[in-house]
């Protein structure tokens, strides 16, 4: 047996591993420490009402001979693909078919395991910094080349997003195959707008590139002229495939729901990507637990939408507070509106990990250090909103009294 030399490359633990475990030892040393953490993007909130209720009942239905459900649809029962369909397509205009539509048990799986249906030898670009998950998943798959003392690796194409170009990425000079783009941003919390998205689709159009456009967080866009769909861009169903997620949007972090659009323009060398992806969820998935479909049809409803709204805004606040507590603390910082993460500036002379063992040690915040979402994080660092609010008062509160001048 040979083991899949790839995973040799890559760093034993993923990157918000080694923060939950970090987190863990200081605790264990410091039995007595409130440890807030705003490192991974993990929510707070419980469940909306309707959302429980849905579930509830669908409890009752897989108790009962006459309404049990065995193995769900491959790609999802009608109701949920439906109810997609209709309020995140159809009602904003996006002309889509319900077998475009491929629900799944969330963005970051599917993100991960898009790659199966292209080859190898394609040349992928990613922004700097960027999710883990897409440049992971393609080392793991034989796509990445080296890396070399940079922390880069050799055939992977880096979009680099700093504050110089307000955190979102210049066309690259080489072509790549398939291009990555995350909007809202994670980590940077920047957004980018019809005239950037259209961009890029042109440019995928004029050489046959595929974007992968993660928009898990499109929940928390706030301003109207913001696209929270690739598809509200002419010319995207012929080159992009669109991730999208119950887990920001309706706390389903815990839950596992999250869908795919893969339309069926999508053709890169007379082959339709929509066939082929529907090949591979139907061999190496199962479907969604049809209580988890009920509670995100769920979602859906006007009560449904109404209690969402709420949450997120409650989270949207706690935002805000993080940002204008860290102006106020003296650091330069970004994001937060539109999305639920502040990406600041480490204080001069600290690198992303220096700053988190400080934070640590001094205030005992937890966030998540640039650095580990590439290269031109380093001197970065991120904190969530997605915690409880008076934790997050009180984090930003011992911020300030620890830096501000
Ligand atoms: C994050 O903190 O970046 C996200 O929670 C990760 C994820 O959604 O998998």
């Amino acid at each position: 047996m040979k083991i899949n030399e790839n995973f040799l490359k890559i760093e034993s633990s993923y990157l918000f591993s080694t923060v939950a475990r970090k987190q863990r030892e200081y605790q264990q040393a410091h039995p007595e420490a409130d440890v807030i953490r705003l490192s991974i993007g993990d929510v707070t909130k419980p469940l909306a009402p309707v959302v429980i209720d849905a579930m509830h009942k669908a409890v009752d239905e897989m108790a009962d001979e006459k309404t049990f459900r065995g193995y769900p649809p491959e790609y999802g029962y009608d109701f949920i693909l439906d109810a997609i369909l209709k309020h995140d397509y159809l009602d904003r205009g996006i002309e889509l078919e319900k077998d475009e539509i491929f629900l799944s048990d969330g963005a970051k799986s599917d993100c991960g395991n898009i790659g199966d249906i292209f080859s190898v030898d394609n040349k992928i670009a990613v922004c700097d910094p960027v999710y883990p998950v897409y440049v992971d998943t393609n080392v793991m798959a034989g796509r990445s080349g080296d890396k070399n003392e940079n922390g880069l690796w050799s055939n992977i194409i880096y979009m680099p997003c700093t504050a110089e170009n307000h955190f979102t990425p210049d066309i690259p000079d080489e072509i790549p195959d398939v291009i990555y783009l995350c909007f809202p941003n994670n980590p940077t919390g920047a957004v980018a707008t019809k005239q950037q998205l259209k961009k890029w689709v042109d440019f995928a159009v004029e050489h046959h590139s595929l974007i992968l456009f993660d928009s898990a967080y499109e929940a928390f866009i706030v301003e109207d002229d913001i696209p929270k769909s690739i598809y509200e861009i002419d010319g995207a169903e012929k080159c992009a495939i669109e991730f999208r997620s119950f887990s920001k949007t309706a706390g389903f972090t815990g839950m596992r729901c999250g869908y795919t659009v893969v339309p069926k323009k999508l053709v890169f060398n007379g082959t339709s990507l929509n066939p082929l992806w529907a090949r591979r969820q139907a061999t190496k998935f199962n479907g969604v637990s049809y209580i988890t479909q009920r509670a995100a049809e769920a979602v859906y409803t006007p009560e449904g939408q109404k209690q969402i709204k709420e949450i997120l805004s409650y989270y949207q606040k706690n935002a805000r507070v993080i940002y204008d507590g860290l102006k106020q603390a003296g650091f330069e910082c970004y994001g937060g509106v539109n999305s639920p993460y502040v990406w600041l500036k480490t204080p001069d002379g600290y690198t992303s990990w220096e700053f988190f063992d400080e934070l640590l040690e001094k205030c005992q915040v937890v966030g998540t250090p640039g650095s580990g979402f590439g290269p031109s994080g380093e001197g970065y660092f991120r904190l969530t909103s997605f915690g409880n609010a008076e934790k997050t008062v009180e984090a930003i509160e011992r911020i300030k009294a620890a830096y501000k001048k």
